[in-house]
């Protein structure tokens, strides 16, 4: 599946599944830009792009604001002309419940990152991806269809879920300019997003909850969102792809 001469645009990029897909991308020949705040992380995944294809342009920027997102699609067409794949791994996970007071403030903060940021960037670079029949690729979570069990996941359980339902949307509406709008669904994933999130469990407690017993690692969701922003899935749009080692079957 060659990207030589696709431009791939990977929010999240710093670390785990964004990382992943940005080294995969750059593995497969395409111009990457990779996007993060943290300047060391970012600067690690560079040299790791670098070392498997081209040096990727790295954009230190908050998606969640507005001046930040313009700058990314600005950089990133004046560095290499055109947009073909928008990825969106950028996300995080806060914890805030109605009875615990905290879910207003939370819902604001993972809505503004995980859903406001991702319909912003989709919109700032429709007119590159109508340009070049592009294709966009959210990263979801199998939170978005679970019933949220544990009450200070409901902020996230929503952002994720309206996520799907503006893939949805936006595959609909870019659908007769030739360009595609796709979701991958992961179930856990080796990441660093318990640390970032300060969940208190570990990722053997989400292991105990899949039905392969296993936790991916974030190599094999960039393998999937390779596949669906390449030529051979130019027929899928507005579909959601669960990679969850049949969490979804237990939970
Ligand atoms: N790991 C899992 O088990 C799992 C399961 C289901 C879904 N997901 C989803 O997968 C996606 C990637 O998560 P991950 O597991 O790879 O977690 P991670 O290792 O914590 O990575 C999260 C990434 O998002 C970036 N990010 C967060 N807020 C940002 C902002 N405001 N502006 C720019 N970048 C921002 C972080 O960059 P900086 O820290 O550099 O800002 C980091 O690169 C998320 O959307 C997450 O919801 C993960």
């Amino acid at each position: 599946m060659s990207f030589s001469n696709k431009v791939v645009l990977v929010t999240g990029a710093s670390s785990g599944i964004g990382a992943a897909t940005a080294i995969l991308f750059a593995k497969e020949g395409a111009n990457v830009a990779i996007v993060g705040r943290n300047q060391t992380k970012l600067t690690k995944i560079s040299e790791e792009c670098e070392k498997h294809g081209k040096m990727p342009l790295v954009i230190n920027a908050d998606v969640s604001k507005d001046e930040e997102a313009e700058n990314i699609i600005k950089q990133t067409v004046e560095k290499y002309g055109r947009l073909d794949v928008l990825v969106n791994s950028a996300g995080i996970s806060k914890f805030g419940s109605i009875l615990d007071g905290k879910i207003v403030p939370v819902y604001d903060e993972v809505m503004n990152t995980n859903l406001r940021a991702i319909i912003n960037l989709t919109t700032l670079s429709a007119p590159y991806l109508v340009e070049s029949k592009g294709n966009v690729v959210n990263i979801s979570s199998t939170g978005a269809e679970l019933v949220p069990k544990v009450p200070q996941f409901i902020p996230y359980c929503v952002s994720k879920a309206a996520l799907e339902h503006f893939t949805r949307g936006a595959a609909l509406e870019l659908s007769s300019s030739g360009v595609r709008v796709n979701v991958v669904r992961p179930g856990p994933v080796r990441t660093d997003m318990i640390e970032n999130s300060g969940f208190p469990g570990t990722w053997d407690t989400f292991k105990a909850g899949t039905a392969l017993d296993r936790v991916s690692e974030p190599m094999e969701i960039a393998e999937l969102v390779l596949f669906l922003a390449s030529e051979k899935a130019k027929g899928i749009t507005g579909s959601v792809f669960t990679s969850d080692n049949g969490y979804l079957l237990k939970n």
